[in-house]
C-alpha cells in the first residue's frame, strides 16, 4: 500500500474494524482469512451494546415459522418505510448466519432434543413476532455472543485488537485535498491511556462502532453507546439516514442505583402484562396484541398512561410464574432485581421507557458499502432499511450478523485502488484547564437532558425548535473548546453526542408527519407521500 505520513505514529494493516460488538467482530474474524486486521475499541473488548442484548436473535427456525412470516412482521413493525428486498435478503440469510455462529462455538438455550434428534432451540417470543422465533441464550444472549466471537478471534493471528482506543476521525482523500476520487484510507484514533493520537492506515475501514442511547439522559444502553460512528461518517461527507427514528424500550428498570438495567420484552412474551400502579391492565386500549404489541405503541401507551396518572413508572407483572420457572428462564433478570430488593416472583417490576436503539445511521447498501469508497458501516450504526421506521424486537443482532458477513465478501472482491499520499499526523491543541471536566459533564448533562424533555417519546415542532436552538448554541461552545484543547475521550464524545443530536432534531423537523417512533402532536397522522421517503443528512461544507 503506497501511504506514507510523516512520523511514526503510523500503524498499516489490511483492514480497520471500528468496534468490538456482533458488527465488528463477525466482520474481523470473516476478512483476516485474507488480510491483517486492526479491531479498535474505546474499553475493553466485550464493552458493547451487544454485550447486555438480553432477548436474542430473531430467526426462523421452525417448521411452524416461514421467510414470509419474519418478512411480514417486519414490515408491520417498520410502519411503511422499510425496503422489502433489504428485509427478504436479511431474514433469508438469517438461518446460514446463525448456523454458522453455533459452528464457531455460540452456545443458545436449548429444549429437549426433537424425536429425530434434531437440536431445538427454545425459541422466545416478542413484541410484533407472530410465531416463537427468538433465538436466546436464558437471558444474556449477548454476553454469550461476545464470549464465543472473541474466543474465536483469540485464535486468530491475523488480528490484533486496539482496547482503549477511541477512533477521532475517518481520514478521506477529500480532506486531505489530493485531489483524487474520495476515499477512506484510514483513521486518526486516541490511546486513552497515553494520550497519544496514530494514524491508523488501510484501505478498508468498517464502522461498527453501535447506537447512540447516551444522547438522551434515560437509556438502556452503557456509556460507549455515544453515536461516534454517524457523527464521524457525517463529518467525512456521507449520507445519514432516518435519525428521527430513536427506539425508546418500554420496560427499563425503575430504581435510583439501577442504570440503565433493561428488563427484557422476552418477559412480555412469556407472559408478563403491563400495569398502572393501581393494578389496572391498560394495553388492551391501544393495541389488540396488548402487553406485546410493537414497541413505539407500548411504549407511547406508558408514556401517555404516565402523563395521564402522574405517575412515576408503571408496573410489569410476571407473578403468575412459579419462582423456579423465572430463575431458569431469566436468571440475570431475576438476579439483578432481587439486588435492588425486588422479587420478581412475588412483585410486579417497576418499569419506564428509555431510549433503546437508533433505527437510522449512515446510509448503506445491504452489503454493507456507505457512499465513499473504502469505507463501510454494519450494525446499529448502519441504515440499511431492514428497521423503517421502528424496529421489530431481535433484528438488529440478525441485521449486524447477515450484513457483516455480506460486506467481508464484497470487501474482498473490491481491490482498494490506493493513491500515493502523504498523511499528515493529527493536530490538536495543547491548552489544558482545570475547569475541563466541570464543563464537558456540564454540556453532556444539558444536552442529554434537552434531547430527553424536548426530542422525547411525543414531540411538537415547538420543543423541536427549542431542542434544536439550545444544541446549536453548545455546538458552538464545544467547537471552540475543541480545537483549543488537548483531546480525551470525554471530549470526543461530547462533540459527537452534540453531532447527533442536532442529526436528529434535523431529521424529525423534516419530517412532517407521525410514523412508527416519530411522533409529533403537530402532524399526528401518517403522510401517505412521506411514508416512501427516507430524511438524509449530508455535511456540506
Ligand atoms: P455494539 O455492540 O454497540 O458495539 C459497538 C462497539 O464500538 C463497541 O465495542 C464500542 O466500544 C465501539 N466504539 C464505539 N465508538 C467507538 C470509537 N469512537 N472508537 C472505537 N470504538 C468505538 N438487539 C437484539 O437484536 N436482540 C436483543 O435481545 C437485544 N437486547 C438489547 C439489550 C440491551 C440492554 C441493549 C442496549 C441493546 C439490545 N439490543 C438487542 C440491540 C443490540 O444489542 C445492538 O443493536 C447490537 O448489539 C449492536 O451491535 P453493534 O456491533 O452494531 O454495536
Ligand atoms: C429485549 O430483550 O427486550 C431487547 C430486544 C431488542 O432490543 O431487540
Amino acid at each position: 500500500m503506497d501511504v506514507s505520513s510523516s512520523d511514526s505514529h503510523v500503524k498499516r494493516f489490511d483492514f480497520i474494524v471500528l468496534g468490538s460488538g456482533i458488527a465488528g467482530l463477525t466482520f474481523a474474524l470473516k476478512v483476516a482469512e485474507t488480510g491483517r486486521v486492526a479491531i479498535v475499541t474505546k474499553k475493553n473488548r466485550a464493552e458493547s451494546n451487544t454485550n447486555y442484548a438480553q432477548g436474542g436473535i430473531a430467526s426462523v427456525t421452525s417448521a411452524e415459522d416461514s421467510f414470509e412470516l419474519h418478512v411480514r412482521d417486519t414490515l408491520e413493525a417498520g410502519a411503511g418505510l422499510c425496503k422489502e428486498e433489504v428485509v427478504r435478503t436479511i431474514v433469508q440469510d438469517g438461518p446460514a448466519r446463525i448456523k454458522e455462529l453455533v459452528e464457531l462455538g455460540m452456545r443458545f438455550t436449548e429444549r429437549e432434543q426433537a424425536a429425530n434428534g434434531d437440536r431445538q432451540f427454545d425459541l422466545g417470543r416478542e413484541g410484533g413476532h407472530s410465531k416463537r422465533r427468538i433465538l436466546h441464550a436464558k437471558d444474556v444472549t449477548g454476553r454469550e455472543i461476545e464470549r464465543a466471537l472473541l474466543d474465536a478471534i483469540n485464535r486468530q493471528p491475523n488480528i490484533a485488537i486496539f482496547e482503549n482506543h477511541t477512533a477521532i476521525d475517518l481520514i478521506t482523500t477529500q480532506k486531505l485535498n489530493v485531489g483524487c476520487p474520495n476515499r477512506c484510507v484510514g483513521v486518526y484514533v486516541l490511546d486513552n491511556k497515553s494520550g497519544k493520537v496514530d494514524t491508523f492506515v488501510a484501505g478498508n475501514v468498517l464502522l461498527a462502532t453501535g447506537g447512540c442511547g447516551k444522547v438522551y439522559l434515560y437509556t438502556t444502553n452503557p456509556d460507549i453507546a455515544s453515536g461516534d460512528g454517524v457523527a464521524m461518517a457525517y463529518r467525512a461527507g456521507a449520507a445519514v439516514a432516518n435519525m428521527e427514528f430513536i427506539q425508546f424500550h418500554p420496560t427499563c428498570l425503575f430504581h435510583p442505583k439501577a442504570k440503565s438495567f433493561l428488563i427484557s420484552e422476552a418477559v412480555r412474551g412469556e407472559g408478563g402484562v403491563l400495569k398502572t400502579l393501581d393494578g389496572r391492565e391498560f394495553m388492551d386500549a391501544y393495541h389488540p396484541l396488548k402487553s406485546l404489541a410493537p414497541r413505539d405503541i407500548v411504549a407511547r401507551a406508558i408514556d401517555s398512561e404516565m402523563k395521564k396518572g402522574g405517575l412515576e413508572h408503571v408496573w410489569l407483572d410476571i407473578t403468575h410464574k412459579p419462582a423456579p420457572y423465572l430463575i431458569e428462564r431469566f436468571p440475570n433478570i431475576y438476579q439483578t432485581c432481587l439486588r435492588f430488593g425486588i422479587d420478581i416472583s412475588k412483585q410486579p417490576i417497576p418499569v419506564v421507557p428509555a431510549a433503546h436503539y437508533q433505527c437510522g445511521g449512515v446510509v448503506t447498501t445491504v452489503d454493507g458499502e456507505t457512499e465513499i469508497a473504502g469505507l463501510f458501516a454494519v450494525g446499529e450504526v448502519a441504515c440499511t432499511g431492514l428497521h423503517g421506521a421502528n424496529r421489530l424486537a431481535s433484528n438488529s443482532l440478525l441485521e449486524a450478523l447477515v450484513c457483516a458477513h455480506r460486506a467481508a465478501i464484497r470487501v474482498c472482491e473490491t481491490k482498494p485502488e490506493m493513491p500515493d499520499l502523504q498523511i499528515p499526523d493529527w493536530q490538536s491543541g495543547h491548552a489544558q484547564d482545570p475547569d475541563e471536566l466541570v464543563v464537558i459533564s456540564h454540556n453532556w448533562d444539558e444536552i442529554r437532558r434537552t434531547m430527553w424533555d424536548y426530542v422525547g417519546i411525543v414531540r411538537t415542532n415547538k420543543r423541536l425548535q427549542r431542542a434544536l436552538a439550545r444544541v446549536s448554541n453548545l455546538q458552538e461552545e464545544i467547537h471552540g473548546y475543541y480545537w483549543d484543547f488537548t483531546v480525551t475521550r470525554d471530549l470526543l464524545e461530547l462533540r459527537n453526542i452534540a453531532t447527533v443530536a442536532e442529526l436528529i432534531i434535523r431529521c424529525a423537523l423534516q419530517r412532517p408527519e407521525s410514523r412508527g417512533l416519530h411522533f409529533n402532536l403537530d402532524y399526528p397522522e401518517k403522510d401517505a407521500d412521506w411514508g416512501q421517503r427516507d430524511t438524509v443528512m449530508r455535511r456540506h461544507e
